[in-house]
């Protein structure tokens, strides 16, 4: 945790500088993501001295992002007909993750990325961006990247149609939030692991950022990933004969080390995405 430059895309460097903390500190994942290897790897934060409040409020923002989080888990449970509390086992341990991340300016912004296209591995992330703009999402119907437009004190939210939703300040210091909800569009917040446990009721879309000759651009998301031991499947009250399962179980902590160690390398091949975990014949 902290700070590094060298995080990989799909195999292409990033044009990003990232600061990375923990919510709960220490936060514990798999060693490896061999299925037999039981070991443990602790990971903690490692803080900068200074500026010397950063560390105190980065966690103020991050408890109230959580707290968010909790709620937005409840309004997605209900909107599947589950009980608002249905996912919260699921975070008991959870393994959210904040990111700071700075894009410098880009010389040559046509041939870098801020970030590869990609899917976040979080089940939600809450991103916050400045005006700067540079996210896109990549509309399923034709493959085209649409621009995120930023709006002042709002967070990014990823659900299913086209609707915009405003709500009142339930988050401290924040104001007024904003959802901006772009329909089969957008972006960043429900993702693989809404996926999966909707059987698809809910998609995760791709998203990238794209960086620019004159501005440097901030962005927060924190991702909101569950505890390393959940094993991440269709929920059974949503699959029956009629819509049967579309996603085989995958353990969570094994899936995202393994995302993980190939975000720092080269590879041969593509990293693990849940597609992998795609019931074929579906
Ligand atoms: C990410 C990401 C979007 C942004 O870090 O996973 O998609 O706008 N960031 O910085
Ligand atoms: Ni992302």
């Amino acid at each position: 945790m902290g700070y590094h430059d060298s995080e990989h895309t799909k195999n292409v460097r990033d044009w990003k500088e990232v600061f990375d903390f923990l919510l709960q500190d220490p936060t514990f994942v798999p060693a490896s993501p061999e299925p037999e290897d039981k070991e443990m790897r602790k990971l903690t934060n490692q803080w900068p001295e200074n500026p010397p409040e950063f560390r105190a409020i980065c966690q103020e923002y991050a408890q109230e992002v959580e707290k968010l989080s909790y709620k937005l888990l409840e309004l997605i449970s209900l909107s599947l007909g589950l009980p608002a509390d249905r996912f919260n086992g699921y975070f008991k341990d959870h393994t959210a993750m904040l990111r700071l991340n700075y894009y410098p300016p880009c010389p040559c912004p046509d041939l870098a990325l801020g970030v590869g296209r990609h899917k976040d591995a979080s089940a939600l992330t809450v991103l916050a961006q400045d005006d700067v703009g540079g996210l896109q999402v990549k509309r399923k119907s034709d493959g085209e990247w649409i621009p995120v437009k930023p709006i002042p004190n709002t967070f990014i939210i990823n659900v299913g149609d086209t609707i915009q939703v405003t709500m009142d300040s339930f988050l401290l210091n924040f104001g007024q939030v904003f959802l901006q909800l772009l329909g089969d569009t957008f972006s960043n917040l429900f993702h693989d692991i809404l996926k999966v446990w909707s059987n698809e009721l809910y998609e995760s879309v791709e998203h990238r950022v794209v960086v620019n000759s004159e501005r440097e651009r901030f962005s927060i998301p924190t991702f909101f990933f569950p505890s390393h031991c959940v094993m991440v499947k269709p929920l059974e009250e949503l699959v029956n004969e009629q819509n049967p399962a579309k996603y085989k179980e995958y353990n969570f902590g094994k899936f995202f080390v393994a995302r993980n160690r190939s975000d720092y390398k080269k590879l041969q091949v593509e990293n693990i995405q849940i597609d992998h975990f795609k019931i074929s014949n579906n």
